[in-house]
């Protein structure tokens, strides 16, 4: 981007891209390292080395990949080292999108966070971030360091306010109360907040399961072990494989050979993305204690079917209900929340529905002939 001529160009070549930008943002993916959890970085130092052969009077080279902290100190030291002479900053400034959600969340962002202790680096974020807001920008200005943890904490309690509702959904389920009902009762306290506080199959997806782990993994490096995320961590873990259990136990205890019903696969509705989705590990137990599986999702049955290969995919909810002993609702697409429940009860070989993200009320279920199981509702 050059925030002076207010231009954006696009180029497959890094070098005119980088020559003459007064930015240049590094947006490269950080998996998990394979074996140990940390972030792989060597996406980032590789971006890092091609901008530095490339800069040209004073760049802010922007960090907006997912990184731990420390990493702009060591970006600083990779550019500095092959270009003594160059004239830059490195700035942190993570990403707070959702997937599924991402331009409506970058155009009205509840804050950017900036990281830098640069007086020019800071004039150049506050440019390129004015035309956010007519007002004033929510930005935030921090020290690097802080906004690289900024981002892997963020991630780390927003999981852990689902994992910690997703108990209380348990105890709901053993005391006979509502999780929904709970999660109004608390979320209208604004210390507290109503956002995140939807119990389920537990979360998936690219991010809150790599960043938890990663800031887990950080914390015990650091010798500051964060015991609450570790624990967020593994009670979510089990949670994707007692959701299996919950089927089971619907179905009277076994489910070797009967046939189930899978609505959604998704790690959540709008995203095709399979990335640690709880359907993985439900169709894994399932189909390993003998069930057959049918299954159906509106945009990610490509990317799942190298995943699943004993799922059988259907074309809609309808044929994937036909002559099966249970339907289980995985992902809440919209598509799911209004069948037309008369006919799936017509189509089910038996009328049970298991709703892991509580779409429908198990009066209006019930009121059909239907057992219906949901997630910490009587
Ligand atoms: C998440 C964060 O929400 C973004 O702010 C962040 O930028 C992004 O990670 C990232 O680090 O890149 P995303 O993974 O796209 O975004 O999806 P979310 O909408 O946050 O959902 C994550 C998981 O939590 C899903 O599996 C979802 O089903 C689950 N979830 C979410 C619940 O089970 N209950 C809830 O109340 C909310």
């Amino acid at each position: 981007t050059n925030v002076r001529q207010n231009r954006l160009s696009f180029t497959t070549d890094l070098e005119p891209a980088v020559r003459g930008a007064d930015a240049v943002f590094i947006a490269v993916g950080t998996p998990s390292r394979r074996g140990d959890g940390h972030a792989d970085l060597s996406f980032v130092y590789a971006a890092s080395e091609k901008i530095a052969g490339a800069l040209d009077g004073f760049t802010v080279v922007v960090n907006k990949s997912t990184v731990p902290v420390g990493t702009g100190d060591e970006v600083e030291r990779i550019i500095r080292e092959l270009r003594p002479d160059a004239d830059f900053a490195v700035v942190s400034n993570p990403e707070f999108l959702r997937e599924g959600a991402a331009i409506e969340d970058f155009k009205r962002p509840d804050r950017v966070v900036i990281g830098t202790d640069d007086s020019r680096a800071r004039e150049v974020m506050s440019e390129i971030y004015r035309p956010l807001s007519l007002n004033q920008p929510p930005l935030v200005f921090v020290g690097r360091r802080t906004s690289e943890l900024t981002k892997y904490a963020a991630n780390a309690f927003l999981a852990t306010k689902i994992t910690f509702i997703n108990e209380v959904a348990d105890l709901c389920e053993k005391v006979g109360a509502d999780v929904q009902d709970v999660a109004r009762g608390i979320g209208l306290d604004n210390r507290i907040g109503g956002k995140f506080l939807h119990a389920g199959p537990g979360y998936g997806g690219s991010c809150f399961p790599k960043d938890t782990l990663a800031l887990m993994k950080t914390g015990q490096d650091s010798g500051a072990s964060l015991r609450i995320v570790e624990t967020v961590v593994a009670v979510n873990d089990a949670r994707k494989r007692a959701m299996a259990r919950k089927v089971i136990s619907a179905l009277g205890g076994s489910v070797r050979g009967k046939r189930i019903a899978l609505l959604g696969l998704a790690f959540k509705p709008n995203t095709d993305d399979m990335r640690d989705a709880p359907s993985l590990a439900i169709v894994a137990s399932l189909a390993g204690d003998g069930a057959k599986v049918y299954a159906y999702d509106p945009e990610s049955m490509e990317q799942a079917r190298p995943l699943m290969p004993e799922v059988t995919f259907c074309e809609d909810p309808y044929s994937t209900a036909e002559g099966a002993d249970a339907l289980v609702i995985v992902t809440e697409w919209d598509a799911f929340r209004a069948l037309d429940l008369d006919r799936v009860r017509s189509l089910l070989k038996q009328p049970i529905i298991v709703d892991l993200r509580n779409v429908y009320r198990p009066g209006d279920v019930r009121k059909r002939g239907f057992n219906y199981v949901s997630v910490g509702r009587r």
